[in-house]
């Protein structure tokens, strides 16, 4: 069997599977982040390590198989996020994690010293606060102390591999959102860090996804009832390791999903990229192919937001009768016509990322009428949140990547009325996965490659992933969501030198 650990930023994932895609055990063990001031996102690493022990033990535990039937693990987990340790393998600082938005006045130096066009030739993607380059420059900026005592750079699921295996390594998928590695060649960019003043000596050997870069230690053994020995593989990224979750391992396949935010990403043979840097371009974890994906920050978000400040009766109803809130919610928004009779929402609630990459951006109802009940509002934020994968989709195919099946995951999949606003606004059938979904899963197929049970990753995807028979478009709804989304687009313009 295959185990895949997920170090989340809400919890660590841990599954087991067999050859054949069953899961045998998950166990999830949740943890929250610090906030100890605006814009600040923070993390203690000791927290993902003492989770993953936990979690690693329980699955072990439930699923009754020894430990030497795993033959291999793969690691994924939150992007982005800064790791520091010093030449005693000590953590020096917190984590500062991807959501962590301090770093505005470090995007704009990287910008004035260097150039957005000369970030996206070496690096294939511009400064964004979200990227681990520009939390590296500010401890620099702002903790001297700190930053004079770094030894190693890693991020958060290379952490968890350090501990398990010793080894300081990381895979493409995941280094391509640090802003230092030459996407295009797959390794790390020299100019890119004499540029950020990084020694090389800091970062970890980079590997292909389905590469083996080390094996579990006696004292991880001690730790987590793993067998001594057992191989772990590079891993990937969140994004990459769900997409190879949900087959996104061919031109054509593209994916949909709205979790807390909402991404649509996109298989890539060879390198592509937005010269406005509004998708990011990164290496798959498909050895030798890429991937470009756009990101909406508050995706699912939204629709939590709605449901935390407005449905409170509605909370107490569904805890009553054994419904989740988000269900009443969303039977009520099918009673509303699409459109939500000229109500229109822009879920700008978090800044944006794609298209705008503007994090003053703000969220927007726009059309109400007295007419308009509670039911349209839920509606329009449905809609809206699509209008912005939307957005997406249209960069994508703005970069000749080829849309021709579309997959939704994520929380927004499990609504069928949400899957048909999709189909309807992107005007093609969409399809969920069956299987056993998200990037743990991914992560245990890398493993299952990696250690030889598949000879590739689209092989192991054609063998364990199938599609639903999909939801249909309604080309009656056409027209009318064409004339909502114009409205959108045009919104945002208008309201742009509002946002400040
Ligand atoms: C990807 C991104 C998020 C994090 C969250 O660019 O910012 O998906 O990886 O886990």
């Amino acid at each position: 069997g295959f185990i895949g650990i997920d170090v989340g930023t809400s919890g660590v994932k841990v599954v087991l599977i067999d050859e054949t895609g069953r899961t045998l055990a998950e166990s999830t063990c949740e943890y929250s982040y610090q906030q100890p001031r605006p814009l600040y996102v923070e993390q203690d690493p000791e927290v993902w390590w003492q989770n993953t022990c936990l979690a690693l033990r329980d699955v072990l535990d439930t699923s009754g198989v020894p430990a030497t039937f795993v033959q291999g693990i793969g690691l994924t987990g939150q992007m982005h996020s800064l790791v520091l340790l010093d030449e005693t393998g000590r953590v020096i600082r917190p984590a500062i994690l991807w959501s962590d938005q301090r770093t505005q006045a470090e995007c704009d130096w990287i910008e004035r010293e260097i150039g957005t066009d000369e970030t996206i030739r070496l690096v294939a993607n511009p400064p964004l606060t979200n990227f681990t380059a520009t939390k590296l420059l500010w401890v620099a900026n702002h903790e001297p102390d700190n930053y004079a005592q770094i030894d190693k750079v890693l991020l958060p699921k290379d952490y968890i591999r350090y501990r398990l295996t010793g080894e300081f390594a990381t895979d493409v998928s995941d280094a391509s959102g640090t802003l230092l590695l030459d996407v295009e060649h797959r390794q790390w960019s020299k100019e890119m860090c004499e540029a950020l003043s990084v020694p090389m000596t800091w970062l970890p050997a980079v590997y292909e996804s389905v590469e083996v870069t080390g094996k579990v230690t006696t004292e991880a053994a001690n730790q987590t009832g793993l067998a001594v020995g057992t191989s772990v593989v590079a891993g990937a990224g969140d994004q990459a390791a769900g997409a190879v979750g949900n087959g996104i391992v061919r031109s054509g396949v593209v994916s949909s999903t709205i979790g807390t935010s909402g991404v649509v990403f996109a298989y890539a043979e060879g390198i592509v990229k937005d010269p406005l840097g509004r998708l990011h371009t990164f290496c798959h974890a498909v050895p030798g192919a890429w991937h470009v994906m756009g990101v909406t920050q508050a995706a699912g978000g939204s629709l939590q937001w709605f449901r935390n400040e407005f449905t409170q009766l509605e909370q107490m109803t569904a805890q009553l009768i054994g419904r989740d809130t988000y269900e009443l919610l969303t039977m009520e928004a099918e009673q509303i016509a699409p459109g939500s009779e000229g109500l229109v929402y822009l879920p700008y609630l978090m800044g944006e990322r794609t298209p705008h990459l503007d994090p003053l951006a703000r969220g927007v109802f726009f059309g109400m009428t007295g007419r308009h009940q509670r039911a349209h509002f839920i509606r329009a934020i449905l809609e809206g949140v699509t209008f912005s994968l939307q957005d997406c989709l249209k960069l994508i195919e703005g970069v000749n990547l080829p849309v021709e099946q579309i997959r939704v995951s994520g929380g927004g999949a499990r609504s069928h009325l949400w899957k048909s606003i999709q189909a309807d606004v992107f005007q093609q059938p969409v399809y969920a996965v069956q299987s056993n979904q998200g990037p743990a899963f991914g992560a245990a197929l890398l493993a299952g490659v990696g250690t030889g049970a598949y000879q590739s990753v689209q092989e192991a995807c054609d063998t364990l992933i199938q599609t639903d028979e999909g939801i249909r478009p309604e080309p009656s709804h056409f027209p009318v969501y064409e004339k909502a989304y114009k409205m959108y687009v045009s919104l945002y313009e208008a309201l742009k030198p509002h946002f400040q």
